[in-house]
Formats: structure tokens, sequence, C-alpha cells
């Protein structure tokens, strides 16, 4: 899986997408800080791609202190922004007992995993994280509607009103495939056996897809209206 993503392809949608981008990162903030009511701390963002979510936190005060990225493409952009990137899965990145006061997946690194690996990665977190820290799942939900349009989409050859639609919300039709799509009740689940019994959420476009890009979003308690969703266990 290494080097089936190219940059360009979240690049060039966030550029053309800038509400939805903005909106998205609104609820990276939420979830992390959550809601405000803390500091992020020593934060560790795993899947971060080209690293464009952890640069606009940058600028917005918020230190992103090390990335776990696997695709050597991605990594590669993301270590161009002046971050430390470690270029590996997060399965096979040892992290010290109580180091970590935030980590964040944002855009589903999870739904790439399986969920034998899932579990352990959870349990390890749980053990990583300081008291009170905070683990953020970002995702699009399988059952949202920007999630069956994606899915739609996979089982459906040549051009259509879902590949119509989709341009507007989503990225290039060759962007790498989730492979596991689950609910919000299914990871919360898998947290829930790694220990986790503290659980939070948040959510935003919650509009129909060609209006998503419209203007920024709210960020919402909630999971089960928006296409993007947070799931914020703290220990
Ligand atoms: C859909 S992209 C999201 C990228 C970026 N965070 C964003 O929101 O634009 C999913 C990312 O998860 C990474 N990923 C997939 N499996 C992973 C794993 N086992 N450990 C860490 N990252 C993984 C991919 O390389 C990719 O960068």
């Amino acid at each position: 899986m290494t080097d089936v993503f190219r940059h360009e392809y979240f690049d060039d949608f966030e550029r053309e997408h800038a509400n939805i981008f903005a909106s998205k990162l609104a609820l990276v903030k939420t979830a992390i800080t959550l809601g405000a009511t803390r500091q992020s701390g020593y934060t560790v963002s795993v899947g971060a791609g080209t690293g464009s979510y952890e640069d606009a936190l940058r600028r917005d005060g918020y230190t992103v202190h090390r990335i776990i990225e696997p695709s050597a493409n991605l990594a590669a952009e993301a270590r161009a922004r002046g971050f430390e990137v470690t270029e590996a899965l997060i399965q096979d990145v040892p992290f010290e007992e109580l180091s970590i006061d935030t980590i964040f997946y944002n855009g589903s690194a999870f739904g790439f995993i399986n969920e034998h690996d899932l579990r352990d990665i959870f349990q390890a977190h749980y053990r990583q994280l300081k008291p009170g820290g905070v683990l953020a799942l970002l995702d699009v939900p399988p059952a949202s509607a920007l999630g069956l349009a994606v899915q739609a989409s996979f089982r459906i050859d040549g051009e259509s009103y879902i590949s119509q639609v989709l341009r507007a919300s989503w990225y290039s039709a060759e962007t790498p495939h989730k492979e596991y799509w689950r609910t919000t009740e299914d990871y919360q689940a898998l947290l829930e056996d790694g220990g986790f019994s503290r659980f939070l959420t948040w959510q935003t476009l919650r509009r129909h897809l060609i209006y998503q890009n419209e203007s920024v979003e709210p960020v919402v308690p909630g999971y089960q209206e928006g296409s993007y969703v947070a799931l914020v266990a703290v220990k």
C-alpha cells in the first residue's frame, strides 16, 4: 500500500474545496481539544497524508510533534512541510507508555487496518496516552450521505449522477479505496475492548454533498447526521 497514494489526490482536492477543508479542520480542532476545554499537548497524527491538516493546525497555534505515514510519496510531502515523519504503518511504531497527550487519525487511516491489528493498536494507544489523554478518530461513516455515495461509486463503472455529485465533495476516483467501512458504534466497541470508557462525538458536513463546499459548516455534537464524524476516546 505504500506507493498507491499520490500527494496531488489530497492537495488538489483541498485547494479546490477550501470550505470542506475548513469544516473538517474545525472538527479536528474540536476533537483534539474536547471542544476547546483542553490543550492538545504532545500530539501524534496517524495517517497524516501530506500533512496539510497538520500544517493548517500549526498556523492556528496547535503543534503536531510526530507524524506516522506509511506512504513514501505522502511522507515526503509531510517532511517537506517541516514535520517529524516516521514512514511506517502504525502497527510497527512503538511509543513509550504514558508519553502522549493526543493521538489523532484524520481521514480514516484505521479504515485501512484489519480488526485484529486495530484491537492491538487501540490497546497500545491506551497504554501510550497519559491520564486524561485523547484518542480522536475522524471518519466518513458508512451510512452517511458521503459514505453511501463513495461506496456506491466503487460499484458503478463510468459516468453517473453519483460520480457527478461525488466530484462536488470527494477526492478523485483514483484515490485508493478505504477497505473497512465500520460504524461509529463499531469503533466505540473496539476502543472499549482496548480499555477506553469515556467517549464524545462531534460531526460536520451535514448538508447534501452538492452544497457542502458552499460555505464552512458548523461542528455540532453527535455522530448520526454528519458525513464527517469525530469519535473521541478520553483515557
Ligand atoms: C484517506 S488518507 C487521509 C490523509 C490525511 N490525513 C487527510 O485527511 O487528508 C488515509 C491515510 O492513512 C494512511 N494509512 C493507511 N494505513 C495506515 C496504517 N496502517 N498506519 C498509518 N497510516 C496508514 C495512508 O497512507 C493515507 O495517508
